[in-house]
């Protein structure tokens, strides 16, 4: 099968289209095959790519395959899923460390990392959504906000960011929402009470606090703006970081945490149907083939083109 390997930690020329053995049916005990059509490109992908993560990946070393979220056909049956049911999810990479990833044209997969994608959805927006859905329901999990409560999410035009504030919104929390230009109104349409303009941390907490004079109960923070950010907290508030190195250093009695998002197939069955239904809003922002990866990874490098890029296998 064809797939793409970090041959190398370096920049996005060290990502190289190799061909692997496909796995046979029943060859891991436990895991079922599924013949990937869409993988997206994270921003974790970037770093490993980098060797910026030597810490997260334990004895791997390449060639090895990255990727994490993923859309496609199941070869093999599942509990409660035939084989030829269209399924989406994520790898646990980090957990994981096989180095066997979603820029593959087939995966081992759990069965508790799938859930059926709708008929209404197809293959390149399912695969945008398995990641970044359970980070954010799950970092709010952890804030778990009253109704009423005020909650900043920076890199709201981001795919975690944009459903965190759906989700914040529909729980009953006071949304601001830090945008890319361009962005505003269609964050408040998604239902952040305020939409402030990006800018350095320190911009981003005067507006924050020109809009909201109290300051906000909690952070959910999407573009890793890390300590800076803490300073438009309450006293005695929350905030959510998404990667360990980026968690600042708590004060204020600010509860300070990390989420990293774990599969969790009944959850994301949920979501997909309400993106089917178009309640939850995600976005893509490129569609290319597994061939032009190096380019995938230059475009999500160079960031400022909010939505997920999405390989097609
Ligand atoms: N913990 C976990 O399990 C987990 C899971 C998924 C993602 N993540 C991490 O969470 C972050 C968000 O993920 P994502 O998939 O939503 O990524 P994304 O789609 O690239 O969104 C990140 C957003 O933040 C913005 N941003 C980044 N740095 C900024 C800065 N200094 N000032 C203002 N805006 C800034 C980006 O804008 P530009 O593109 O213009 O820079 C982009 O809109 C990523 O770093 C990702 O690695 C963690």
């Amino acid at each position: 099968m064809r797939v793409v390997e970090v041959t190398a930690y370096g920049g996005p020329e060290v990502l190289r289209m190799a061909r692997r053995p496909e796995p046979e049916a029943g060859d891991v005990p436990g895991r079922v095959r599924v013949r990937l059509r869409a993988a997206g490109v994270n921003q974790a992908d970037l770093r490993i790519r980098a060797g910026r993560y030597p810490g997260h990946v334990g004895d791997l070393k390449p060639p090895f395959v990255l990727g994490t979220d993923f859309a496609g056909t199941l070869m093999d049956p599942a509990p409660g899923m035939p084989a030829g049911t269209r399924v989406a999810g994520f790898v646990p990479w980090f957990d994981e460390l096989t180095g066997e990833g979603t820029y593959a044209e087939v995966l081992r997969a759990a069965p508790e990392w799938l859930a059926p994608i709708p008929d209404d959805v197809d293959y390149t927006v399912a695969a945008s959504v398995p990641l970044a859905s359970a980070t954010a329901q799950q970092g709010l999990d952890r804030l778990a906000l009253p109704e009423g409560s005020t909650l900043l999410v920076t890199g709201a035009s981001g795919v975690v960011g944009r459903l965190a504030v759906q989700y914040a919104a529909a729980a009953g929390v006071r949304v601001v929402a830090v945008a890319h230009e361009g962005d505003e109104s269609e964050l408040k349409l998604l239902g952040a009470e305020h939409s402030i303009e990006r800018g350095t941390p320190e911009d981003v907490v005067a507006r924050v606090v020109a809009a909201v004079p109290e300051r906000v109960d909690a952070v959910f923070d999407g573009a890793f703006h890390s300590a800076p950010a803490l300073a438009a907290v309450k006293d005695g508030g929350a905030f959510i970081a998404l990667a360990a190195d980026r968690t600042p250093t708590a004060e204020r009695n600010i509860r300070v945490e990390t989420v990293r998002g774990r599969p969790d197939a009944a959850r994301l069955k949920e979501t997909l149907e309400k993106v089917a239904a178009r309640e939850l809003i995600t976005r893509v922002a490129d569609v290319m083939p597994l061939e032009e990866v190096a380019e995938a990874h230059r475009r999500a490098e160079a960031g400022h083109r909010p939505g997920r890029i999405i390989l097609m296998i």
